[in-house]
């Protein structure tokens, strides 16, 4: 059931933090996307959220604090992650550090613990009612896009799941994850808190280019190894200058039209000009990273409720949160990348 946070704030956020407290699962937006939330210090509360999701047991769960000092009780800070944890929250950035005591079903069994405070008030106000750090992954099914409104988180667990509904977040791409235990901490997602912001403040950071599918080694985050953001549609990314990237788009959509597919172009606004009257969504505009960011999980979900066969999306510069979004485009693609 959706319970909303206009008409009756301190009801349902209570309503929702008893569901915790009881070892239920509840769903509750953040800034990035909707999370699947049980009390992370209870195993059992933690399995359900497994079990709903159909997740698999080694990719390990963020645990979500409303404070800092909370997050010092669940995890060993060093000098740098306190200076980001300053710096960036609560906002879209998760530290990996030494876990200090949550199970080991929140962590996969890894030695290590994500954490982050998210910058959204219905979902602090329901760690501070709930009492407890609150462990949760994205709520989508293991596999499709996240949610960034509650219709779709409803859309993937039903009328049965408690959900707190804010509207839609306001970032729309998952937060950065930065592994906070080497000598050079390593970016393991881009977010909205980029490498440049994060290097202003502590100097090195490195990043890992995200599993793909030809790679052998064992992924440094256990959730790169699994297809992500994915809808059903096969999506294919075209990279190259615009009236290249608008030309063969067209070639290629044109081609699924005559063997009966059902295309869909997700293009700029400022190169929607080009596709006449091909069916065209717009993810913003190509000099604002962050209109595609909040838009993007969206249109993959729509373009699977209006039963496109294939996407097409025009890649975008991969500055500021740019270079998230054509991280997630990249594997909702599986790397099929054309570039002209
Ligand atoms: O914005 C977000 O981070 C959202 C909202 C709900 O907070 N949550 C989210 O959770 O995206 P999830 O479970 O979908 O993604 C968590 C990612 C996974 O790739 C996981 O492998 C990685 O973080 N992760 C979590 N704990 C880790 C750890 N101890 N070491 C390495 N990677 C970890
Ligand atoms: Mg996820």
């Amino acid at each position: 059931m959706i319970l909303s946070l206009i008409d009756e704030y301190k009801e349902n956020i209570e309503k929702a933090a008893e569901m915790i407290r009881a070892g239920g699962v509840v769903a509750f937006p953040t800034e990035t996307v909707y999370g699947l939330g049980a009390n992370a210090t209870d195993e059992a509360a933690v399995a359900r959220i497994f079990a709903l999701k159909g997740r698999p047991g080694d990719n390990p769960l963020i645990v979500h604090v409303d404070s800092i000092p909370e997050a010092q009780r669940a995890a060993v800070f060093c000098d740098k992650a306190n200076i980001l944890a300053e710096r960036f929250w609560p906002g879209p950035l998760t530290l990996v550090l030494k876990n200090r005591g949550l199970p080991g079903a929140v962590t996969a069994g890894l030695d290590t613990v994500g954490v982050r405070m998210p910058d959204c008030d219905a979902a602090l106000s329901l760690i501070s009612a709930s009492g407890v750090p609150i462990a949760a992954p994205s709520a989508n099914k293991s596999g499709s896009p996240s949610p960034t409104k509650p219709e779709h988180v409803q859309k993937d667990f039903g009328e049965d799941l408690m959900i707190l509904d804010a509207g839609e977040c306001s970032v729309g791409l998952e937060s950065t994850v930065i592994d906070m235990t080497r000598d050079i901490p390593v970016i393991l997602r881009p977010g909205a808190v980029t490498r440049e912001m994060i290097r202003e403040c502590i100097g090195e950071a490195a990043y890992t280019e995200s599993f793909s599918p030809d790679e052998q080694e064992t992924p440094m985050s256990p959730g790169m190894k699994y297809r992500h953001y994915a809808p059903r549609a096969a999506v294919t990314v075209v990279e190259g200058n615009n009236i290249s990237v608008a030309e063969a788009i067209k070639y290629l959509y044109d081609k699924d039209i005559k063997k009966g597919d059902k295309p869909l172009i997700m293009a700029s606004r400022e190169n929607k000009i080009h596709y006449g009257k091909r069916d065209v969504v717009l993810t913003g505009s190509v000099y604002h990273p962050y209109e595609a960011a909040k838009c993007l999980y969206g249109l993959l979900r729509d373009a699977d409720e209006d039963g496109y066969t294939n996407i097409y999306f025009e890649a975008i510069p991969k500055t500021g949160i740019g270079f998230a979004v054509m991280n997630r485009i990249s594997k909702a693609a599986a790397y099929n990348i054309v570039k002209v």
